[in-house]
């Protein structure tokens, strides 16, 4: 089936951005959230960014033009034209298997129902509509405008044909694809950065490395730009908290339980460079300047 129009639900900084790759790329889409606020901001955030991006000449087409492909919506029935649509609501998985739920039943009978999660493997949001061999995830990485990979995840029921419409999809807004062979919680790249950014924060807690000499040696050993510990902070401590427990409480045995230290900085409201504050101290233009501890 070729994807015309697109639906994105949620329009934090995942679902904007996504919203943003899809304009770029000539998609209609429409973007989808109950919190009119996070809307307006959305909007802003798009257009600040497809200008910078035309003016260094990545983006060909005019500003008006990629801004004229994006509506905006706060009621779930906006979805039901689309081909596509991509949830991107918070990372809870009650939450996300009601949207689906309501996607099912508002969207025409062939469209493709997606998961931008991080760590929820798919057949459980699929289990809430009765169409699983239609619910795929894709998995795009912040900023989407700037981050190449797309990791895809079929759920086991999931129709061959469904997952090569998304991997020609991915392609079509620029992104590199992965296949992600089983579904399972964390899908291949969010389960490999747990288990160093876990050991990078227990180093910490334990004394065994200072926060800044392991960021550098992440970066100058392995040719990371940005060290384990900066990039848990420009996640937010307390979305890579949760992950750790999405993770670890749907695969106890084998993924690692929360570092204490990471529960402490969030349970003191350290969340990393939104609040100005985690492994390191941030400035209000988002600078990074010195570790915290
Ligand atoms: N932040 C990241 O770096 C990152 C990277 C990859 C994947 N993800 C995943 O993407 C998803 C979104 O993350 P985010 O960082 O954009 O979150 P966010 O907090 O920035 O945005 C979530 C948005 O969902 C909206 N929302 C909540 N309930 C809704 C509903 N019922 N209908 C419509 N909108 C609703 C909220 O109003 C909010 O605007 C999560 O599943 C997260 O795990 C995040």
């Amino acid at each position: 089936m070729s994807i015309q129009t697109v639906a994105v639900v949620g329009s934090g900084f995942m679902g904007s951005g996504i919203a943003q790759v899809c304009a770029q790329s000539g998609f209609p889409v429409c973007l989808v959230d109950i919190d009119e606020q996070r809307l307006a901001h959305a909007q802003k955030s798009i257009r600040w960014s497809v200008e910078k991006l035309v003016s260094k000449g990545v983006v060909a087409d005019a500003v008006d033009e990629v801004l004229g492909r994006v509506s905006t919506a706060r009621h779930l029935e906006a979805a039901a034209e689309a081909d596509l649509a991509i949830e991107a609501v918070y990372e809870q998985i009650a939450l996300k298997q009601e949207v689906f739920a309501q996607l099912h039943h508002l969207c025409k009978a062939e469209a493709i129902l997606a998961s931008n999660t991080s760590t929820i493997p798919i057949a459980k949001l699929a289990q809430a509509t009765k169409r699983p061999d239609r619910v795929i995830g894709m998995h795009f990485f912040g900023p989407v405008p700037l981050m190449r990979l797309l990791e895809i995840t079929p759920n086991p029921r999931t129709d061959e044909a469904v997952t090569q419409s998304i991997v020609d999809f991915a392609y079509a807004v620029g992104k590199n694809p992965i296949l992600v062979r089983q579904d399972i919680p964390g899908f291949l790249m969010n389960r490999i950065f747990g288990a160093m950014a876990c050991e990078a924060i227990r180093l910490v807690e334990r004394g065994a490395g200072s926060i800044e000499e392991i960021d550098q040696g992440m970066c100058d050993g392995f040719n990371m730009r940005v060290g384990p510990l900066c990039i848990a902070d420009l996640a937010g401590l307390d979305i890579s908290l949760n992950a750790f427990n999405v993770m670890h409480g749907l695969d106890p045995e084998y993924l690692p339980k929360a570092p204490a230290l990471l529960e402490r900085l969030v349970r003191e409201g350290h969340l990393g460079a939104k609040s100005g504050q985690g492994f390191y101290i941030w400035d209000e233009n988002g600078k990074r300047r010195g570790p915290a501890f």
